[in-house]
């Protein structure tokens, strides 16, 4: 099942320099990805109109991206330009183009009906560009659903489990926190607080605490991205009323753009408040990065066993509250979607 009416992160804006392009695989359809001369980028299906040849083995040259096999020319919108060696361009010499917008240092495509493509939608990330904070982004090639990338994201039980080395701190507090989940309108958000507990070692590396911390994870889906907001205060120092700003955060960015129907690709980036100038950012990175390197041996896990048992059952638990409304929402967005379609043929 994919949601095609929304908006997915096609990579980080770093990804192209001018004169650069990238073929990656949504939702099945291989695409190619290009930034001109002038900065613009653009979105085209990575399949030349002539004889199919992969347009991302072709070459950018000012605006155009030009086919590596006998030199057709496009533009962004898909339309051939040039073909060498004669004045008129066939009629029918045109690509499927996609809708492409930067905002917030991220490349957000959309993958369904052009018609409806509302930037008002996109997603607000303005950690990315907000001088205040520091923040480093990666991109990890998942051999898994991506819907078990969101279940993983949306339910941090098993930092205790999974983590216990980095960001875990201890199993049976994960359990014992209270977790409050809520849907409001398309959005699911997932509440945690942990007044006076132990500092992980992530947290007194960055921040170095040194006594009880008041510990907060607040996670918010919005398709198709999850912003994980987490921190900590000093215990008793007004981490629960909103006074954070002498406490430490990161504020977790994660795009899920399915691949195939088995594989995905997991944009995150990990932005951090405190100690910019000692490279704080780039070891919360570092440490972030081995953190989602053990999420990812364990989806990449269950997809093998998905695989092998297709028809094999699923039960739930207490801590799937926050994945479970996610599910239900992206079912529903799913059912008005197919309604549409058929609607409209
Ligand atoms: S296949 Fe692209 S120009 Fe011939
Ligand atoms: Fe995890």
């Amino acid at each position: 099942m994919f949601l095609r009416n929304v908006w997915y992160v096609a990579g980080f804006s770093n990804d192209l320099q001018p004169g650069q392009h990238i073929g990656r695989k949504f939702l099945n359809e291989s695409i190619v990805l290009f930034r001109g001369a002038s900065g613009k980028v653009g979105a085209l299906e990575d399949r030349c109109c002539h004889r199919a040849m992969p347009l991302s083995e072709g070459h950018v040259d000012n605006d155009i991206l030009r086919c590596c096999y006998h030199g057709l020319e496009f533009d962004a919108s898909g339309a051939c330009t040039k073909v060498p060696g004669q004045d008129r361009v066939p009629s029918g010499a045109i690509i499927r183009s996609y809708p492409l917008v930067e905002r917030d240092a991220v490349m957000w495509i959309w993958m369904g009906d052009p018609a409806k493509a509302d930037e008002a939608k996109i997603p607000a990330h303005p950690y990315h560009v907000d001088p205040k904070w520091g923040w480093k982004s990666a991109h990890f090639d998942v051999n898994g659903n991506w819907e078990l990338l969101v279940e993983n994201l949306m339910d941090l039980s098993h930092l205790g489990y999974v983590h216990a080395r980095t960001i875990g701190g201890n199993a049976n507090m994960h359990f014992r926190t209270k977790t409050e989940a809520k849907r409001i309108d398309n959005k699911v958000t997932v509440t945690r607080h942990m007044p006076n507990s132990v500092a992980p070692p992530t947290y007194v590396d960055a921040a170095g605490f040194k006594g009880p911390i008041d510990r907060w994870q607040e996670i918010e889906f919005e398709p198709m991205v999850i912003r994980i907001h987490t921190g900590a205060c000093d215990a008793g120092t007004g981490a629960y009323e909103g006074k954070r700003e002498h406490g430490f955060s990161m504020m977790g960015f994660h795009g899920i753009t399915p691949e195939t129907d088995t594989t995905t690709h997991y944009f995150w980036s990990i932005a951090t408040n405190v100690g910019l100038d000692r490279g704080v950012p780039e070891v919360v990175f570092e440490q972030t990065a081995f953190t989602f390197k053990e999420d990812q041996v364990v989806l990449e896990a269950q997809q093998k066993r998905i695989n092998e048992t297709p028809n094999g059952k699923f039960v739930n638990i207490a801590s799937d509250a926050g994945s479970n409304l996610t599910k239900r929402l992206l079912k529903s967005l799913h059912e008005e979607e197919t309604s549409d379609t058929v609607a409209a043929a």
